[in-house]
């Protein structure tokens, strides 16, 4: 079959189209013989009539394994340079209660973005000493919170929040721990929305400004400083950036120790995984050898001690393990013509769309797809999963190749969807979110319920309450 003209050059034309490549789905994803996929154990066509479409699956087994497999890189890694590493789970990825769980029982700490993610971990029962909270805007309610509870170390991510954090440290008579977020200059090579260390963002403080913020943090009573922390950005594939930033920070650390202890140095997250048969990520083990080579040397060369060394991967740990499945409702083919050649593309509609995954729409992200609920012979066509949207951006799966006979209540399964895919979901369209389903040993069970039409309205206070014109009519005993 010659390639068709649509699709986008790094798209070959699978062998195999019902095949689920190793590396892009949950380890372990398979077809029961009579083509049924099963993730964890559990057939998804058990899991789609039990939950329901559009539905997120995650791999219960996949998680802790990808928790404890970062873990293990970056702890030996640093060891064998001499030093400790401590690793947070990002849980702006994706947090619930379990995941907390699963990721603190694997010896991660956990990093969180907001008062909701921080009361999430705590529910989840994780010692508040774990956690860290970051955020370029913390109000004073949160930052309260988190100084109550005892969160192990606050980002302070402005001038202005330095004062903050001492006045919630003072008020709950505590000495708080913080790091100071720099932008490190580094331009990661990622979606430009991804990328956080460059100058021209909202993230953290100039390299210049450090060194006096530093001096105003240690000149507080209540602040404790623990030392600098950066984070270049998100889906970034090879060492590279994480090293040049590596060695920038560095060299500011130890300009800092001349002033008093800097016990740690934080590099953040942002570990490429893979979305498409195209992506190559590299091994997670080579890329932290490859970090703690470079910290060692520049800590060398400066004649400094290694720090305690902290890193935060989000998407690594979770991006995998999960997959959303949804139904068909429509296929529409398209003729189109390119440089005069008459080419086709399919269009695929599910019942979800830019409210279960934004990221196509925020960041022209890729993504895979397979049908999931039957293998098929047919020739593989070149199709576009789109969502059920009131945008004709709403797509879900930018290209890829699927059997020709797709077609309306076929199941497909969207690859890689563990991370910020739940987390950024919306109402758009007043779609109530799907629910989330852990999977494993042949066993499934909700583990954030999914929303109904009625959840929507019971916060819609003109429904749930009586409309004025009722109201009056109740006053006046009416019956209406
Ligand atoms: C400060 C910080 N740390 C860690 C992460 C996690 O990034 P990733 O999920 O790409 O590893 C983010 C993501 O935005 C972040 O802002």
């Amino acid at each position: 079959m010659p390639d068709n003209p649509l699709a986008p050059a790094w798209l070959q034309i699978p062998d195999d189209a019902n095949a689920f490549a190793p590396g892009l789905w949950p380890a372990g994803m398979r077809r029961d013989p009579d083509g049924v996929a099963v993730v964890g154990g559990v057939r998804v066509d058990d899991l789609a009539a039990r939950h329901g479409t559009p539905l997120y699956v995650l791999d219960e087994g996949e998680v802790r394994s990808r928790a404890a497999r970062v873990r293990r890189a970056f702890t030996d890694a640093f060891e064998r340079v001499g030093t400790v590493a401590e690793v947070y789970y990002a849980g702006k990825a994706f947090l619930s209660t379990d995941v907390a769980r699963w990721v603190t029982q694997e010896g991660l700490r956990i990093d969180v973005a907001s008062g909701g993610e921080l009361a999430v971990a705590l529910a989840a029962g994780v010692p508040a000493e774990r956690l860290g909270f970051h955020g370029n805007n913390k109000s004073a309610q949160e930052l309260d919170r988190a100084v109550e509870a005892g969160v192990g170390t606050i980002v302070i991510d402005s001038e202005q929040e330095i004062a903050r954090v001492a006045a919630a440290a003072s008020a709950h008579g505590r000495v708080q721990r913080v790091r100071l977020r720099v932008r490190s200059g580094v331009h990661a090579h990622t979606h430009e929305f991804l990328a956080t260390a460059h100058d021209d963002q909202k993230f953290g403080v100039a390299l210049d400004d450090a060194e006096r913020l530093v001096s105003v943090i240690r000149a507080h009573e209540r602040l404790e400083f623990a030392g600098l922390h950066c984070h270049i950005g998100s889906q970034i594939f090879g060492p590279e950036g994480f090293a040049r930033s590596a060695s920038r920070l560095v060299a500011l650390h130890a300009r800092l120790l001349r002033g008093g202890p800097v016990p740690e140095l934080n590099l953040g997250g942002g570990f490429g995984i893979a979305y498409t048969s195209a992506d190559r990520t590299g091994e997670i083990e080579e890329t932290a050898q490859h970090i703690a080579q470079v910290v060692a040397a520049e800590c060398e060369g400066a004649g400094i001690p290694l720090p305690v060394m902290a890193f935060e991967p989000g998407r690594y740990v979770v991006g995998p393990a999960g997959i959303t499945l949804y139904t068909v409702g429509t296929t529409k083919p398209v003729m189109l013509e390119v440089e005069g050649v008459r080419a086709q593309r399919l269009y695929v509609s599910v019942d979800g769309g830019m409210s279960d995954n934004a990221r196509p729409a925020l960041y022209g992200a890729d993504y895979s797809a397979r049908i999931a609920g039957r293998v098929s012979v047919a020739e593989p066509v070149l199709v576009r999963v789109a969502g059920k949207h009131c945008e004709s951006g709403d797509i879900v799966v930018d290209a890829d190749y699927l059997p020709g006979d797709v077609a309306p209540g076929d199941i497909l399964a969207v690859a890689a969807t563990g991370a910020y895919c739940w987390s950024l979901s919306s109402n758009y369209n007043h779609q109530p979110r799907p629910a989330v389903v852990a999977v494993g040993d042949g066993a499934s069970r909700a583990i954030v319920r999914g929303e109904t039409v009625d959840d929507l309205l019971a916060r819609d206070l003109g429904a749930s309450t009586p409309a004025p014109a009722d109201r009056a009519a109740e006053a006046q005993g009416e019956d209406r």
